[in-house]
């Protein structure tokens, strides 16, 4: 089986200020993040610039919390692909639940994102997951085979695995309930195998992350999971101590 690199990303949301940026990355880079992981921290526009200065020459990298699929045009609010990468990103979440569920995000939209963001070289962290009732119905593999077919179908093969996935279940964000290992496993299997339908190459290199109340305390076994390669950290995050605690798991795992 090839060897992922682990990837953590935090995704701060609507949290903290420029002076709150820098004031995290000096705590965060103080203690440098476990050689073998890839850390990205996603914070919010205004703090792009700032965190891409202090995290440059060193290995964590910066990315969006989300893009237009246009170039450029007439989207009052918007920002581009090109935009950030000129800014130096090295990548963008696209559709978190959040956007889904409060800004309309569809997967028509995101069917355009996800290739606008690989064409303008950033990697795309692609979200998807059930809510509650979807779950409680039993339709927890419907909706990621619709979302997951729908989002990557403008994707060529050879760029799929190139595409990171964030499996997170709505019914986990944000509420401290999070996914059992078992439960994060067999949904990422599931992932996996849909992309392995299009392309083998591209499913033994594709990193599928969990996302969903990560914590120091539940990051190892999580993602100790043979098919888990990470983790999208939301509230947790947003502590140096904490993120950089999750971000060395196997220091857990090794205890
Ligand atoms: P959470 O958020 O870790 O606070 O549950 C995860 C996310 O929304 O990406």
């Amino acid at each position: 089986m090839p060897d992922r690199t682990p990837l953590f990303a935090a995704n701060w949301k609507m949290h903290k200020t420029v002076e709150e940026t820098e004031s995290f990355l000096g705590d965060f880079l103080s203690n440098p993040p476990d050689p073998v992981a890839d850390v990205v921290i996603c914070p919010p526009y205004l703090s792009l610039g700032p965190a891409i200065a202090r995290c440059a020459d060193t290995p964590v990298g910066v990315a969006a919390q989300n893009m237009h699929e246009e170039p450029e045009g007439a989207f009052t609010g918007e920002v581009s692909a090109p935009m950030l990468v000129e800014l130096g990103v090295d990548g963008v979440i696209l559709g978190h639940s959040e956007r889904r569920q409060y800004f309309n995000e569809s997967d028509e939209a995101l069917a355009r994102k996800v290739p606008a963001a690989l064409l303008a070289g950033l990697e795309p962290i692609l979200c998807v997951g059930e809510n509650e009732s979807q779950r409680d119905s039993d339709e927890t593999v419907g909706v990621l085979t619709r979302q997951i077919e729908a989002d990557l179908s403008e994707v060529p093969e050879d760029r799929l695995g190139d595409v990171v996935i964030a499996y997170e279940p709505i019914w986990a964000i944000g509420t401290g309930r999070t996914a059992s290992p078992d439960q994060a496993q067999e949904a990422i299997a599931l992932i996996r195998g849909m992309i392995e339908a299009r392309s083998g190459e591209a499913a033994g290199r594709v990193r599928i992350l969990y996302g969903g109340s990560v914590k120091p305390d539940n990051a190892a076994e999580l993602i100790s999971q043979p098919d888990v390669d990470g983790a999208l950290v939301g509230g947790a995050s947003l502590d140096a101590e904490e993120f950089a605690s999750i971000v060395r798991f196997r220091e857990h795992v090794a205890r």
